[in-house]
């Protein structure tokens, strides 16, 4: 059986759509290699958001020209947001590549397989993923919504990924039914800005009528969404959060910058007192709420006033988690076209570094509250001879036990905290 390996850097969005391809693949014919040596077609899924992304990318790709001149026979294929309309570049400087699609062109990528005598099941096309590859984890990713319509200043997501596109409500519900009738228990629902869902549907269905649907369906235990956007997220999707049981308490609101001038030069559309009001609304209405955020540093002409600012609402929000960026600059943006990328790297790096550890201490403190508590996990494998999976509110957690725990919710009393995980003792499974 011929085999095929796929790599995959970026967003989840990237991870949902890998996963789509290894189901064509397995339709195919084809079984999953564990490496790019063991495999006779490999795929790329990459991603551009930082230029250190796409080095890596740009590096593996490097690397395939080698392995290629040893296996002349090998295929490579490459999606993900490298791929542009205009990928000719890419070409000339990749001729060992065989195949670019775009993220999600899935009939380019079926063309190409019958052109090479691999059948691709067509039938999938009309219902993506309730087919095929179904992971041995109990959770799935679930794009609703494909693109971008906001254009922040510093960010290529829109034009490598295009407008937005919603995906028809009831194909949705009929996908993740179809997931929950094979054992998936938790479904995570991806979009840019899943804000946005359903305003070019008939009818304009949103993220709230979506959740209130998929709710109802049985062995279904949680939902989860990512990415919201602060200038987006309605009351009416908050406290649909909070009426829902299965709706997880955890929501991720990238705030980006503590500075309402930097926010402004971002075109990110809300103000750092807006966000707040937001952040106590939220807390108010779902008081277990787990909060996850982005914060970019060293924006062109960040001066260290404008940082401190970012610093003091990370210390005043005491988020969950902040994922941090230095800014990098990215052609065809806005900010690329109006600004200089004139914050040193040195700078940045500091700049980095001084959330990283106030967020370290605050992520610290608010995980040792759960010392002692029990919390429900979702168990989701193992790694190094332990079960791990992650609560409700996404904090990741680690325990021995000999039984077989994969997909099962168990209940665990938390013995171990640190900044990034969680270790217990497992009590018993919940139904
Ligand atoms: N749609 C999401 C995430 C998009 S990209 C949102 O609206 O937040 C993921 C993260 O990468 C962003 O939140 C941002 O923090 C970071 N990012 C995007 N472009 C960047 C750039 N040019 N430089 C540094 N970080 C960037
Ligand atoms: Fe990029 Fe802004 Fe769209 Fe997020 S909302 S993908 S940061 S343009
Ligand atoms: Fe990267 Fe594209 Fe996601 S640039 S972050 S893979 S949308």
């Amino acid at each position: 059986m011929p085999r095929y390996f796929i790599w995959t850097i970026g967003c989840q969005m990237n991870k949902a759509e890998s996963q789509q391809i290894a189901g064509y693949l397995d339709s195919a014919g084809y079984q999953a290699a564990t490496s790019f040596s063991h495999a006779d077609l490999v795929v790329l899924n990459t991603c551009v958001v930082r230029k250190s992304a796409e080095n890596k990318v740009l590096g593996t790709l490097n690397l395939l020209k080698g392995l290629k001149n040893e296996h002349p026979n090998l295929q490579i294929l490459v999606t993900g947001c490298l791929v542009n309309s205009d990928s000719q570049e890419v070409k000339r400087r990749f001729p060992h590549v065989d195949l670019l699609f775009k993220p999600g062109d899935y009939p380019e990528l079926i063309a190409w397989g019958q052109k090479q005598g691999i059948l691709i099941e067509q039938r999938l096309l009309r219902y993506p993923r309730n087919d095929g590859w179904i992971a041995p984890s109990p959770c799935a990713l679930i794009p609703i919504i494909q693109g971008c319509d906001n254009f922040c200043s510093y960010c290529i997501v829109p034009y490598r990924r295009g407008r937005e596109v919603s995906r028809p409500l009831e194909e949705i519900v009929c996908e993740v039914e179809e997931l929950a009738r094979r054992g998936i228990k938790e479904v995570t629902l991806l979009g840019q800005n899943v804000d946005s869902y359903g305003h070019d549907l008939p009818g304009h269905p949103d993220l709230a009528d979506l959740l209130n649907e998929l709710s109802s369906i049985d062995n279904l235990a949680r939902i989860r969404f990512l990415t919201n956007h602060p200038k987006d997220i309605s009351l009416k999707l908050i406290e649909t959060m909070a009426s829902l049981s299965k709706v997880c308490e955890h929501l991720e609101l990238p705030v980006q910058s503590g500075d309402n001038d930097i926010l402004k030069a971002m075109r990110r559309g809300y103000s750092v007192e807006q966000y707040r009001e937001l952040v106590h609304t939220v807390r108010r209405k779902v008081p277990q709420i787990s909060l996850s955020t982005d914060i970019i540093v060293g924006f062109p002409g960040e001066t260290e006033e404008q940082f401190e600012h970012s610093l003091s609402l990370a210390q005043e929000m005491k988020f969950d988690v902040v994922h941090l960026a230095a800014y990098s600059p990215r052609s065809g943006t806005i900010a690329w076209q109006e600004y200089q990328d004139n914050i040193p790297a040195e700078v940045k790096k500091e700049r980095l570094n001084k959330i990283e550890e106030l967020q370290t201490a605050i992520a610290s403190k608010i995980n040792s509250h759960l010392q002692g508590k029990q919390v429900e996990v979702l168990v989701e494998g193992r790694k190094k001879g332990k079960w791990f999976g992650r609560t409700r509110s996404n904090k990741l957690v680690f325990f021995e036990d000999a039984g077989d725990w994969l997909g099962q919710l168990a209940r665990v009393r938390i013995e171990k905290t640190s900044p990034w995980s969680l270790g217990g003792e497992v009590k018993k499974i919940i139904n």
